[in-house]
């Protein structure tokens, strides 16, 4: 009786060393134990975790397969005023200051200095190179063809010719030594996006530079009226007077045969190089500019159908 009442309670583990009792984890011959479970045991677990885990991938690999029909990788789902980024293009520009200062547009250079402006001319070398290089962007510029207001590319994407930006060439050195710098801007682009032209001379908006206006009536071939104008200005009084002379290069705006973006291969965005050809030096120049479409509203704060920057050549 005394003896059947010992056995009710827990029999420790005979003692063993901390060596022994870990080589008989590892393997006990007398039960047959590999790491605490026999071989059928391991067998079985095995068995039951790679059955789990193909179930597990099945059912992802099932999941992406259904995600993937209702997606095309060319057009986007969430399209125009129904997208994040809605249907009012910003405007950006090039070159831009670095990354390390996030929240500065200014362009501050010595004009003397070759080493100073480097920064900037090398800057826009690496925005523009796929435009000289249409090459390098998918469809190797095959799909590209020259296009003008009489040509549309159909389902071909237009050509961008760096050859027609002359002072604002990169062998000019967009004319950064000669105090006269050229800022590149580019529409956003947003899927299927079609601007309504201000094409019609007689009714122009109130708030239009006048020198834009003026420029819109000597626009001779009425399809060039087509167009995305863009100006330029000086933000406050003083601003406006060193400024100095504006040109726009090769033309006053995106040109309507670059519309709309369909995210056909080889698309390159239409630029604007804005040749500021004798700024005041020493002082700081606000600039702003603005695209203008009757489906372009400006918004400084939400950075849409404008752009600010700082311009300062010492
Ligand atoms: C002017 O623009 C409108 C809207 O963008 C367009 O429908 C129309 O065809 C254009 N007019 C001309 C003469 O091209």
């Amino acid at each position: 009786m005394a003896e059947k009442k010992a056995e009710q309670y827990y029999t420790p583990p005979p003692k063993l060393g901390k060596w022994e009792g870990f080589r008989i984890f590892i393997w006990n011959s007398e039960t047959h134990q590999f790491l605490g479970r026999t071989g059928a045991s391991w067998g079985k677990i095995i068995l039951f975790y790679i059955l789990f885990y193909s179930g597990l991938i099945g059912f992802f690999l099932a999941m992406i397969a259904v995600f993937y029909q209702t997606i095309d990788l060319r057009i986007p789902k969430w399209q125009q005023d129904k997208s994040v980024i809605g249907n009012n293009p910003g405007l950006g520009f090039r070159p831009m200051p670095p990354e390390s200062n996030v929240e500065s547009t200014l362009i501050w250079y010595r004009g003397n200095d070759e080493r100073n402006y480097k920064y900037w001319t090398d800057e826009l070398d690496k925005f523009l190179q796929v435009y000289k290089n249409p090459g390098t962007v998918p469809g190797d510029g095959k799909n590209t063809v020259h296009c003008d207001f009489e040509n549309y590319p159909g389902d071909k994407v237009c050509y961008v010719d760096p050859k027609e930006w002359s002072y604002c060439s990169s062998e000019n050195h967009y004319s950064y030594h000669r105090s006269a710098p050229c800022i590149f801007l580019k529409l956003n682009k947003i899927y299927g996006w079609v601007p309504e032209y201000y094409n019609d001379t007689n009714s122009l908006p109130e708030n239009m530079p006048k020198d834009l206006k003026d420029h819109i009536q000597t626009v001779e071939n009425p399809h060039a009226l087509n167009t995305v104008w863009v100006s330029c200005e000086g933000e406050n009084p003083a601003d406006v007077e060193n400024i100095g002379p504006i040109q726009y290069i090769p033309r006053r705006g995106f040109p309507g045969f670059f519309f709309p973006f369909k995210n056909k291969e080889g698309y390159l965005s239409p630029l604007v190089a804005v040749w500021f050809e004798r700024p005041t030096t020493g002082v700081l120049i606000n600039i702003e500019c603005k695209a203008w479409a009757h489906n372009i509203r400006h918004d400084r704060a939400e950075r849409r159908g404008s752009v600010h920057f700082e311009l300062m050549i010492d």
